[in-house]
């Protein structure tokens, strides 16, 4: 089945020489004596290696081992190997050689960068609270080691085998394509199933995979994997495929009007990582750079629901979403954030040290995990995860343990009394303040009488209604 592929590469040399996708240019006409020789032993030294590799569509157009793993002499990681001169690792860059394009979108991405987490929060965690090597096998994994080569070529144990999104290479490259094209098959149909991407995003703060089985999307798309033509060269939704969307469908595939993209951040308008949300474009427009506008990314995920939605089906749903998304931020994320910071520069907890006060941790679960899982739930259509996993779980944290360890913090600086006692005034004042605001009246008991009416009158409207 996979033989017609050499028909199909002689026709993109012809057609593709833009440097918007691949570039076919450097493809060899048959295979080379390298490659052929690295073969001869690697069939007899690792037989499935090189199975995979005939599996793969480089097979039949001719790129070989060397093709990819061929060094200039003054490579960094570039050793002797049989008469040959090899790097193990193969980076953007070298992918690059024929695929360039789709590396110029993937180094304008957020998964370029994944690897940059080294000042981050989460990584005082890893590293330091944790240890080390909880950092090589758990966070580097998915976001990317610095791999360090060793004096003779091989390349140090804690830093490889890795292949992390945004992983650093010898080369000076960020990246690594193999963290989503799985060597030697380089299989696009592996490439484009929920699991490729749910080996990183899964878990406690960013279960989109969860969400996304139990999403209809992911309903339809198991009941029907059969008919999703994953192997097919052309994957145009709603013309190659129809079942389901998977997470490549909406964030990378092509629909009739938009070409394939490596940047996965170019059809999202909100991020849903930070403590308070915000629009995708908004950190860019603070520093005065242009970037596509999250109108224009927005614009473009709605273009891939109108294959199978109408536009009005689809509209309804941003409503719903921005609404969990605004909810979050001002109901939750932006009060327990002022409050948080008050608290941290009132000296009334270590504010040099992080995650050694009970409200650091408190926090951290609010916003990392709950808060996320609430607006990332919302955005993908699982409504589980937007409820119980999600609001149920913020509103518990903010109400039944955030506020109450504020409160003890409070008790205990105004017993030591002295400056303490003033700044504890200032905090509990802010927190009468947020409490203050009607959507937390309920809490205080101090809901207009009005309110409290219109919701009872309400819920006798509906039991009148539907109660027979
Ligand atoms: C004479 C036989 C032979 C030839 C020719 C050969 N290899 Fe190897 N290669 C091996 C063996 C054996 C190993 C080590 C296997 C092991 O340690 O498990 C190896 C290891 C490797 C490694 C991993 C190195 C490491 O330290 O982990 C790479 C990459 C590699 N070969 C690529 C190539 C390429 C590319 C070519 C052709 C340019 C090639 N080989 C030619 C036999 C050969
Ligand atoms: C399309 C590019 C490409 C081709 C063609 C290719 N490789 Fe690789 N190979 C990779 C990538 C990517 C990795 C992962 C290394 C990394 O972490 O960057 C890899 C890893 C390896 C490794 C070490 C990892 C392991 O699992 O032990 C060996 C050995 C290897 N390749 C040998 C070969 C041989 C032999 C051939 C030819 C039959 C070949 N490769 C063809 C891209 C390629
Ligand atoms: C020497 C040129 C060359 C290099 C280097 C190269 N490729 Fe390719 N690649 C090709 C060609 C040619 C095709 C098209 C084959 C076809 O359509 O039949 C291809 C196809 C692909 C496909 C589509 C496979 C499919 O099943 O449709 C993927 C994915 C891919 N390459 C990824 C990579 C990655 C990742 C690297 C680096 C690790 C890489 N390639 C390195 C030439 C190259
Ligand atoms: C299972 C894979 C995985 C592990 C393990 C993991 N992360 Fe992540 N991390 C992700 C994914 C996926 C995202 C992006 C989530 C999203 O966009 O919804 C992310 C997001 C982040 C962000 C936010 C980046 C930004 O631009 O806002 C930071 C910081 C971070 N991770 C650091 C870490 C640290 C440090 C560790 C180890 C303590 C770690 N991560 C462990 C997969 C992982
Ligand atoms: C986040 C996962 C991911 C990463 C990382 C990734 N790709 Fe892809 N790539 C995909 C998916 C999914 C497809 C299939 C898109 C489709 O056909 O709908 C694809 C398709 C391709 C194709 C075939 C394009 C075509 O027009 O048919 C090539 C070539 C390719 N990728 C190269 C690369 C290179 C080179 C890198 C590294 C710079 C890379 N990819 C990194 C997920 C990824
Ligand atoms: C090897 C781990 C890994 C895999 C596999 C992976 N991702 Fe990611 N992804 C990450 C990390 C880490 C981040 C956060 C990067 C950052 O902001 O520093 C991220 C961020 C994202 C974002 C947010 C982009 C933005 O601009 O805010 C989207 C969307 C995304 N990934 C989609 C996908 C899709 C779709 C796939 C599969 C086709 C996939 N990812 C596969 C690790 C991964
Ligand atoms: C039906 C389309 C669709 C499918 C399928 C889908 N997503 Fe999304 N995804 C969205 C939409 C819509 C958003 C929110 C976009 C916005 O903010 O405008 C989103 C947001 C995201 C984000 C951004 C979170 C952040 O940190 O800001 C990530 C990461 C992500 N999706 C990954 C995935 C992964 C992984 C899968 C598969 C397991 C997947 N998506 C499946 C449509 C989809
Ligand atoms: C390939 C076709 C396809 C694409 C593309 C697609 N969907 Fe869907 N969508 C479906 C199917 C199939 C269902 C399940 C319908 C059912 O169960 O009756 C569904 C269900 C839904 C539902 C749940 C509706 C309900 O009645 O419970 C929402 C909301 C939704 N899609 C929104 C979107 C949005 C927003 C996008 C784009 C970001 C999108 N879809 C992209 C096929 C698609």
């Amino acid at each position: 089945m996979r033989s017609f592929r050499i028909l199909v590469v002689t026709a993109m040399v012809l057609a593709v020489s833009s440097a918007t996708a691949s570039d076919y240019r450097s493809v060899p006409g048959s295979l080379t004596e390298a490659s052929a020789t690295c073969i001869e032993c690697h069939e007899d030294a690792m037989p499935g290696l090189v199975k995979e590799w005939r599996y793969s569509r480089h097979y039949g157009a001719n790129v070989g081992c060397y093709e990819c793993h061929g060094a200039e002499p003054g490579d960094t990681d570039a050793f002797e190997h049989n008469g040959y001169n090899i790097a193990i690792i193969v980076s953007p860059k070298d992918c690059a050689n024929c695929h360039k394009g789709e590396n110029e979108e993937f180094q304008a991405s957020h998964h370029a960068d994944a690897g940059k987490i080294l000042g981050s929060l989460d990584n005082v965690l890893g590293e330091v609270i944790e240890g080390p090597f909880a950092a090589v096998n758990g966070c580097k994994q998915c976001h990317g080691s610095i791999v360090k080569v060793l004096d003779d070529g091989q390349l140090d144990a804690a830093t490889w085998p890795n292949t992390g999104m945004g992983r650093l290479n010898p080369d000076g490259s960020k990246g690594s394509c193999a963290a989503c094209h799985s060597r030697h098959s380089f299989d696009v149909a592996l490439a484009r199933q929920p699991e490729n991407c749910g080996k990183c995003h899964l878990g406690p703060d960013h279960p989109q995979k969860e969400i996304y089985e139990e999403s209809k999307h992911g309903i339809a798309y198991y009941a029907n994997i059969d008919r999703m033509n994953l192997e097919s060269s052309s994957w145009l939704v709603g013309v190659d495929y129809s079942a389901a969307p998977t997470c490549a469908t909406c964030h990378m595939s092509a629909t009739r009007d938009l070409p394939i993209t490596h940047d996965i951040g170019n059809r999202i308008s909100w991020t849903l990582r930070p403590p308070i949300s915000e629009k995708i474009d908004a950190k860019a427009i603070k520093t005065g750079k242009t970037v596509k506008s999250w109108q224009a990314r927005r614009a473009d995920m709605q273009n891939v629901c109108s294959a199978c939605h109408t536009s009005s089906f689809v509209e309804n749903f941003y409503t719903q979403y921005d609404g969990a998304v605004n909810l979050y931020n001002d109901k939750f994320g932006k009060p327990a954030t002022a409050l948080y910071n008050k608290v941290r520069g009132s000296g009334l907890i270590s504010s040099d040290i992080n995650f050694d006060d009970e409200l650091e941790w408190i926090y951290f679960y609010l916003w990392h995990h709950e808060g996320r899982r609430a607006r990332m739930g919302a955005a993908m259509f699982a409504p589980d995860y937007t409820q119980w996993h999600g609001f149920f779980e913020v509103a518990e944290r903010f109400y039944m343990e955030f506020l109450p360890e504020i409160k003890e913090i409070i008790a205990h600086a105004k017993a030591e009394g002295g400056e303490k006692l003033a700044k504890a005034e200032e905090i509990e004042e802010m927190i009468a303040e947020i409490l203050d605001a009607p959507e937390h009246r309920w809490f205080t008991g101090n809901e207009p009488a009005d309110v409290k009416a219109a919701r009872k009158k309400a819920q006798q409207e509906f039991k009148e209604r539907y109660s027979n």
